[in-house]
């Protein structure tokens, strides 16, 4: 019996609650979910590849179908390669949807074996980013509840706080 699969690729530096909201019922539609770490060298991250990996690994520790990895190069490649079908991505406004509209399109023009499936974001995430939950920590606010414990802890050490 064939099994279905679907990435759910970005940066996740770091992994916010509402990313997790996203790959927790991501994971109730597919078999398997892959949480896919995608390699930029140009961006200027908080955290490594193999921090997003450990921190993402703990927190779905007890999800045996909910897995993580990391790429570099183009998206599609990755599926092509591992014979995956779908890309989920969140969208948490429409101020995202532009952006998410033209990479979905890019993607099945690159490759158009591929889907891309657009699920709505807890709505008590919508206006939670990686991006901001970074910054309101480093100046001092409290991020309880907008990131998944072991990445708290992982900031605290970073920032020295
Ligand atoms: O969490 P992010 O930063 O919004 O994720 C964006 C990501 C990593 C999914 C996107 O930039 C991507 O797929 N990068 C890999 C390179 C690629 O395939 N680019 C073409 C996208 S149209």
């Amino acid at each position: 019996m064939s099994s279905s699969v679907a990435v759910y690729p970005g940066s996740f530096d770091p992994l916010t609650n509402g990313h997790v909201d996203i790959i927790l019922r991501g994971a109730e539609v597919f078999d398997r979910l892959v949480v896919l770490i995608a390699v930029n060298r140009s961006k200027n991250a908080l955290f490594d590849i193999e921090e997003r990996i450990s921190l993402i690994n703990e927190v779905f520790a007890d999800y045996p179908n909910i897995t993580v990895d990391s790429f570099e190069g183009l998206l599609v490649d990755y599926l092509k390669d591992n014979s995956i079908p779908v890309i989920i991505r969140g969208l948490r406004a429409v101020s995202d949807f532009e952006y998410e509209f033209q990479m979905a399109l890019m993607n099945r023009k690159i490759n158009p074996h591929v889907e891309t499936f657009f699920m709505a974001a807890g709505e008590s995430y919508s206006y939670v980013s990686s991006r901001i939950v970074k910054e309101v920590f480093s100046l001092g606010a409290c991020v309880e509840g907008l990131a998944p414990q072991p990445v708290i802890e992982a900031m605290r050490k970073k920032f020295g706080t």
